[in-house]
């Protein structure tokens, strides 16, 4: 028999952590599970391998309620869930590699006498459409008996997941067993948000539908940003005006570097790769693919222009992680530009407000992540913004300028004050121009 209030969460990555998390905050008991047992123990002490602001302490809190295991015999004692939040990484010709995912199957089956019919599993990984209904076969094929699956996808922003997860914008259930899918939504009866219930694939493809709108807005702010300065136009000012259209809306309408991390540029080649196998050609989500690529291109090009080339040249990126209030790295701007400057033969440093060295991949083991904002700025020739932590934005430009050997900045996301600059003696030249840039003054 299945324990009413017991949940067991798969995977302590980002979504299994603030899952269980945020679960055992609502009272229930959750048992979560990894392979890594280095994160787990880690975990044990709350110690979670993110910055996620409230994470530590509302773990703290629910005490004993939430525990971390990675031996699979004390994970399933007879949950009424199971939340699988495994990673499904971009694989070969954009698809997702759903391998963890089967292997979860695989231990649910094997932990038979664990599970059963009133174990619900709960895939919130993200996953293609059709993936709900192939693990319910291959379950119930391996378990010998009726096992409900739920494709019940996130919506967590990295940097305020455990807020998302308490305030989420809408609950999405997808089943094709109905009982089941109205014990999850009871589960989660904690918060006000409007539930949708629908069939398995409409839930997995509508989560491919968010990531994707959100990245090609970031595209289109991206692209409009370009010809605006080329036309003299102020980039912020005309995509301010674009988004107080109450039908458009000004958020993700702000044009930088590009949209990196672990979710929109591998859900953006996912439906690239879909579309290509039901011969429905994505052509919107190439062109957002390849207008973010073109924005990071264009920001060497513009310092190699502005430096008249970047061989032995020293280039403080300011920012590796993918945005602010995380210290994600993964498919991160400032972590690609500095790779690419230092293949161009730069000499590059770099400063991060929660990026250290220890954190980068071992293939950036070469690049300097310097412990001062100021000395990352030390005699360099050029400083890139590529995330907009409050620290660079509010940089000190007197004590750059003092600092630096060379006076040029580059903006990588619209954030620093040009005439706060040029009154320093700083050039700020932004992606798409190699010429420094004056704010248009502009009413309010
Ligand atoms: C994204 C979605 O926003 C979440 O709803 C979703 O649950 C998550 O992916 C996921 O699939 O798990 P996240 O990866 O945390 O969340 O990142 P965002 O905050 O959406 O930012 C993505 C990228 O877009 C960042 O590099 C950010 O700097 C960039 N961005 C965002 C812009 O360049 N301009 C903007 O106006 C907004």
């Amino acid at each position: 028999m299945a324990t009413s209030d017991l949940i067991t969460v798969v995977g302590c990555g980002y979504v299994g952590l603030v899952t269980a998390v945020g679960l055992a905050e609502q009272g229930m008991r959750v048992r979560a599970f990894d392979v890594d047992p280095v994160r787990l123990a880690a975990c044990r002490d709350h110690r979670f391998p993110m910055v996620e602001p409230g994470l530590e302490d509302a773990a703290r809190s629910a005490g004993d309620r939430l525990t971390f295991h990675s031996v699979r015999e004390e994970a399933w004692p007879h949950p009424a869930f199971t939340f699988i939040a495994v990673p499904t990484p971009q694989g070969e010709a954009g698809y997702p590699n759903l391998s963890m995912l089967r292997q979860v199957l695989m231990w649910i089956a094997d932990g038979r006498s664990r599970a059963g019919s009133e174990n619900v599993i709960v895939i919130r990984s993200t996953v293609p459409p059709g993936t709900a209904r192939w693990a319910q076969v291959e379950i119930e094929r391996l378990m010998g008996g009726e096992v409900p699956v739920v494709a019940n996808p996130e919506f967590l922003q990295e940097g305020r997941a455990l807020q998302d997860f308490r305030e989420p914008s809408r609950i999405l259930i997808g089943s094709e067993n109905r009982e089941a899918a109205e014990r999850l939504r009871d589960l989660m009866a904690f918060t006000s948000a409007p539930v949708i219930i629908t069939d398995t694939s409409t839930a997995e493809l509508a989560k491919y539908g968010s990531n994707a709108y959100l990245a090609m807005r970031i595209s289109f702010a991206n692209e409009m940003a370009r010809l605006a300065e080329r036309e003299g136009a102020d980039p912020l000012v005309m995509l301010e005006a674009v988004g107080l259209d109450p039908r458009i809306g000004s958020r993700y309408l702000k044009p930088g570097v590009g949209y990196g991390g672990s979710c929109l540029p591998k859900d953006v080649a996912a439906l690239i790769s879909m579309g290509s196998a039901a011969n429905e050609p994505m052509e919107l989500m190439r062109a957002t693919q390849e207008v973010n690529v073109l924005q990071r291109r264009r920001i060497i090009r513009t310092l190699g222009d502005a430096l008249e080339g970047l061989s032995g040249r020293r280039v403080a990126v300011l920012g590796l992680a993918f945005k602010p209030d995380t210290n994600d790295v993964r498919d991160s701007p400032g972590l690609q530009i500095a790779r690419e400057l230092l293949t161009a033969g730069a000499d590059v440093v770099a400063w991060d407000a929660a990026v250290t060295a220890d954190l980068l991949p071992a293939a950036d083991a070469g690049l300097s992540v310097i412990g001062e904002l100021i000395d990352a700025l030390r005699a360099a020739d050029a400083a890139i913004l590529c995330t907009e932590w409050p620290e660079i934005v509010d940089l000190d430009f007197a004590r750059a300028a003092k600092a630096m050997k060379g006076r040029l900045l580059v903006d990588g996301r619209y954030a620093w004050d040009p005439i706060r600059a040029s009154n320093a003696g700083l050039d700020l030249v932004r992606i798409g121009t190699s010429r420094p840039v004056r704010r248009t003054a502009v009413s309010a």
